[in-house]
Parts: structure tokens; C-alpha cells; sequence
């Protein structure tokens, strides 16, 4: 089966060429687990980090040898489990940008192909998804007479963020994307009363009048000075979750404009840090609250896909450039066999 790894060692923003496809042995069937065909790798922004040994803590993976890590939704082709039957649909983070993969039972998340489309289960029923639904209801307990601001808006977990806060009766939604396209988006899809356009001249100004009365909320998925212009624009007693600093991700400077303790100090706000792995235990919970919003199309994301494993390398490099228009997803496989 086919595998894409790392040529070498990266310490470098990871780019197309830094990755190649070997052939590699099936894994055998573990006690307790399972093989499963992967249909659908998830492409995410904190795996350029992991690559680099930058993300929590954990190990790179070693050249030429080790799938590079991703989420995946695969289906069970050979089990030891009690709880999975040949056929059955996973989702899994441990899964890697392979053909087959070998997992534990408690690796896998079982996956009803009925609930929602199959993909979903990558994206905003994913991961992603639970980062949103974490951030927004647990941390943050968005409701009613919210004014929410997110920036990477377009992408998964700012589009879900939009979307949940308009579903728990925020007031407004205003998101901060990349260009017209990503802006058109998140306004007629997703559905956001506006989306200001960073990249344009005057963007600051759009923004203070996309915020007339100011905001409660802020949810930052980019960087320090992004959080800073939204505190800016904060009511007081503001709450902010600082989610993501994707544009740092591959710089070796710090922000030249940390947070501004004295700004948050001036606005009374709450900033609360999310990291998602706390809310693993929680996924049943989420899952059951936002698998009926994707079935009735209530929260929706866009997926930048590609087609076959040996094009996940490109599309990657994509999302590490920021050009990404949504959920980046590599089919691999039929989703029936
Ligand atoms: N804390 C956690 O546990 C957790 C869990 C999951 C995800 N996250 C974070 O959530 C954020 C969004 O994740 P996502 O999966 O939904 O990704 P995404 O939004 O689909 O992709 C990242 C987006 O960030 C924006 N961006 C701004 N500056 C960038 C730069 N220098 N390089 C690359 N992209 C840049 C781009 O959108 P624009 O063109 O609109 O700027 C890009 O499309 C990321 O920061 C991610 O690390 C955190």
C-alpha cells in the first residue's frame, strides 16, 4: 500500500516537494483493533507545526519511514475488535496520509455514513468541528445579544465558530477572510451578516463599520496582532478564545505585538486559551448537537479537495500558503469498496 512520508528532516514551512510516496507492507490486524481502507485524509494547518516537532509536544514523524500524521474517515476491511464489523465506517486522528491503516479500537471513532454526508465526518463533524463547538458553547457560552468576530472565516473552524454563534442566537456574526471569494463565502453561505476582506485597502475602516456597536465575542484562529484589533473593537466584558496563530506557525520571530495586557486590563475582557484535545472526552456530546445542524444544512463548510493520495503533497502546501477555500480533504479511496 502506498504511504506519503518525508524525504528528510523539515525546518522550513513544509512545501510539495519536502514529501514523496513509498510502498509499505499492510500493518496486521492488532489485538483489540482494526485495518481500515481510508477514504478521506483530513489536510490541517497544525500538522505543518507537527512536522517541524513544533506542535504539543509531540514527535515528528521519521523520514522515508512514518505516514505523516492526519484525521481520517476509513472503512473497516479486517477487525479484532468487538466493536467494529467488516464495513463499518471510522473516524480516526490517528489515522496518516496512507492507503490502509492499522488502529486500536480506542483510536476510532465509529462513523454513520447516514448521519451526514461521509466527508462531513473530517471536516465540521471532525476535529475542526469540535474545536468550534468547544470554543464557542463550553468556553465561551455564546447565546443571545452576541456580537461574534472570527478571522480565517472561510476556512473550517472560523466558518463552524460563524455558524454555531448564529445558532445559539448571537446577535451578529462578523468574520475577517482572505480575498472577495473567501469574503462571498462566508456571507451567502455560511450565512455571516458580513466578512471584511484583510487583504483589501481600507480593510480597518470596513471593519469598525461592520462593528458598529463594537463586539462580545472574538475568536482568533491567525495571530497576536489580528487578537489585538479585535480587542480593539471589544465591549467591555468582552470574552475572547485564542484558538489558532496560523501566522506564526512558520516565522521564527514572535509577534512584534504580543497581547496588550494593559488593553485587555482597559476592557475588563476574558481570554481564554482552547486547545481541543480537552474535548475529546466531549465528542459523543458535540457530535450529537451538530450532526443534526449538517444534516439539515444549518452549518455547512466548502471543501477544497483533492483526488488520489499522491496529490495530498500540493494541496498541503495550499493550505500552509493560506490559499485554501475551506476544508482541505484528499480522497483516497471510493467510498464504497
Ligand atoms: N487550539 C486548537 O485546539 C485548534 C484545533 C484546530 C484548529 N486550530 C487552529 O484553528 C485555525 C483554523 O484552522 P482550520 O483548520 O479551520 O484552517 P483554515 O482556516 O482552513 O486554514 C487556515 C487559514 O488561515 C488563514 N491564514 C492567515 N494567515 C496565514 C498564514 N500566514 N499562513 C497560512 N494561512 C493563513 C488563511 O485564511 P485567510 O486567507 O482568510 O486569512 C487560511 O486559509 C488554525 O490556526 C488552526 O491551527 C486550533
Amino acid at each position: 500500500m502506498k504511504r506519503v512520508v518525508l524525504k528528510a528532516p523539515v525546518d522550513h514551512k513544509p512545501r510539495a516537494d519536502d514529501f514523496t510516496l513509498i510502498d509499505v507492507a499492510t500493518s496486521p490486524c492488532p489485538d483489540n483493533g482494526v485495518v481500515a481502507r481510508v477514504i478521506y485524509v483530513s489536510l490541517d494547518p497544525y500538522v505543518g507545526s507537527r512536522i517541524r516537532g513544533r506542535h504539543m509536544g509531540e514527535p515528528p514523524p521519521a523520514p522515508m519511514e512514518d505516514a505523516i500524521p492526519g484525521a481520517v474517515v476509513a472503512q473497516v476491511i479486517a477487525t479484532r475488535s468487538d466493536a467494529f464489523t467488516e464495513g463499518d465506517y471510522l473516524y480516526s486522528m490517528d489515522g496518516g496520509w496512507q492507503e490502509t491503516v492499522a488502529l486500536g479500537a480506542d483510536q476510532c471513532r465509529k462513523v454513520d455514513p447516514d448521519v451526514a454526508p461521509l466527508s462531513a465526518h473530517a471536516g465540521v463533524l471532525g476535529m475542526p468541528g469540535l474545536t468550534a463547538w468547544a470554543g464557542m458553547t463550553q468556553l465561551a457560552d455564546v447565546g443571545a445579544g452576541d456580537v461574534v468576530l472570527v478571522d480565517a472565516a472561510a476556512g473550517t473552524v472560523g466558518g463552524a465558530v460563524g455558524q454555531i454563534a448564529r445558532l445559539q442566537g448571537a446577535a451578529r456574526v462578523v468574520g475577517i477572510a482572505g480575498g472577495p471569494e473567501k469574503c462571498a463565502l462566508v456571507e451567502k453561505r455560511y450565512g455571516f451578516d458580513a466578512c471584511v476582506d484583510y487583504k483589501a485597502d481600507g480593510w480597518r475602516d470596513r471593519l469598525a463599520e461592520a462593528l458598529p456597536d463594537g463586539l462580545t465575542l472574538f475568536f482568533e484562529n491567525v495571530s497576536a496582532d489580528m487578537a489585538m484589533i479585535a480587542l480593539s473593537h471589544a465591549q467591555v466584558y468582552a470574552r475572547g478564545v485564542l484558538c489558532g496563530l496560523v501566522d506564526a506557525y512558520h516565522t521564527e520571530q514572535q509577534s512584534a505585538h504580543p497581547l496588550n495586557a494593559g488593553l485587555i486590563i482597559g476592557k475588563r475582557a476574558k481570554v481564554m486559551g482552547l486547545v481541543v484535545y480537552d474535548f475529546y472526552p466531549r465528542w459523543d456530546e458535540f457530535a450529537a448537537e451538530a450532526a443534526p445542524w449538517v444534516k439539515s444544512g444549518k452549518l455547512t463548510i466548502a471543501e477544497d479537495r483533492a483526488e488520489g493520495l499522491e496529490q495530498a503533497p500540493t494541496l498541503f502546501e495550499k493550505l500552509m500558503d493560506g490559499r485554501n477555500i475551506g476544508k482541505c480533504l484528499v480522497r483516497v479511496a471510493a467510498e464504497t469498496a
